[in-house]
């Protein structure tokens, strides 16, 4: 008798025909509705799932997982991974995987788009112009800031930072400062034209400051009103990491009173929620979580996500060899339909890799 197809959870509609690739090997489970799931409902979902698709919507740890006896295997579809509780997966030899690389230059062009709107104040312009008001027009209207030959401030220099630095330098002549858990090797930072300078350096020299940085407990709220006022008040801010990293009323209050020139956030704490401080202000550009949404990559990170869960299900062509773990468990045995996980490497733990 052949063995059970194993049973996966996707929990958004993605790309149906990516998505359909799992129907080769897995029964499929698969949301129909974009749905906001609660903890009750991923717990239920996952009670009988042997893996699952998941967005960064979807948070899973302890609590989900205790239900989930047969649980081998959750691939995330994002860069960042802080919705899963990487202790709790390795504790239960559960493989998690993300999907770098793919994103990194579209989620870079997004950031050096929102640093360009909100410097150049291009959607507060728009909504004037839209407004009817081009009739008061004077010479200084919508003066904004420099941005090309400026100094710019990376925060988290991963694969993304990498992207936004060789933006910065090559396309605008900008000198770009970053400060980083560790040190990029002098090649890599020749390559990108970055330099590297301490966290108190990067906000006091910083024209433009962007975020890349994982969300942990240690990074939660780094930038927050003490981190503000040591920034200059012409300043740019730019998040498009996490939204936990900034003290979002401490950032409303700066740019309210003048102590912060603009910011352009893409991530927010409570997400898709948005503090009404925020909403209010005419001098941050706000878009929701759109990174890394263009078509192209979208349909990547789905493709890698669902090669991932195959493979850490031992199925397919990388069986056993998921290309992007996050967990110490990388590897299952080559065994389709294998019901437990198999070798155990150490590795990296971090809670969201940028
Ligand atoms: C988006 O925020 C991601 O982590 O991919």
């Amino acid at each position: 008798m052949s063995a059970p197809r194993p049973r996966v959870w996707v929990s958004q509609p993605l790309f149906d025909d990516i998505v359909g690739q799992l129907a080769a090997h897995c029964e499929v489970e698969a949301v129909s509705a974009v749905s906001e799931h609660a903890p009750a409902d991923v717990a239920a979902a996952l009670r009988d799932a042997d893996g699952a698709l998941v967005t960064l919507n979807e948070r899973i740890g302890a609590g989900e997982l205790a239900a989930a006896p047969r649980l081998r295997a959750i691939a995330n579809v994002g860069v960042g991974y802080n919705n899963l509780d990487i202790a709790a997966l390795d504790a239960r030899g559960i493989i998690a995987t993300n999907t770098p690389d793919v994103l990194t230059e579209t989620t870079a062009d997004l950031g050096f788009a929102l640093l360009m709107a909100a410097a150049r104040r291009v959607t507060e312009s728009e909504r004037w112009l839209r407004g009817g008001h081009w009739r008061q027009w004077s010479f200084s209207t919508m003066l904004g800031a420099e941005i090309h030959g400026r100094t710019l401030g990376i925060l988290g220099m991963g694969r993304i930072g990498q992207g936004i630095a060789r933006r910065g330098h090559h396309g605008f002549g900008m000198k770009v400062l970053y400060h980083n858990r560790s040190r990029l090797p002098d090649a890599v930072e020749r390559s990108v034209g970055a330099r590297y300078a301490t966290f108190d350096e990067l906000l006091a020299q910083a024209d433009h400051l962007v975020l890349v940085l994982p969300y942990s407990a240690a990074s939660h709220h780094l930038i927050d009103a003490a981190a503000l006022a040591r920034m200059k008040p012409t300043a740019t801010l730019v998040n498009i990491a996490r939204g936990g990293l900034v003290d979002e009323p401490a950032l409303a209050d700066a740019l309210a009173n003048g102590r912060l020139a603009a910011a352009g956030l893409d991530v927010y704490e409570g997400e898709p929620a948005v503090r009404p401080e925020l909403l209010a202000l005419r001098n941050v550009v706000l878009t929701p979580h759109i990174g890394s949404a263009s078509l192209a990559t979208r349909r990547a990170m789905v493709q890698l996500a669902v090669d991932n869960l195959l493979a850490a299900l031992g199925l397919g062509p990388d069986a056993g060899r998921p290309p992007t773990p996050v967990t110490a468990t990388k590897t299952t045995a080559a065994r389709p339909g294998a019901t437990d996980a198999a070798g155990i490497a150490t590795g990296k733990t971090a809670a969201g890799k940028r």
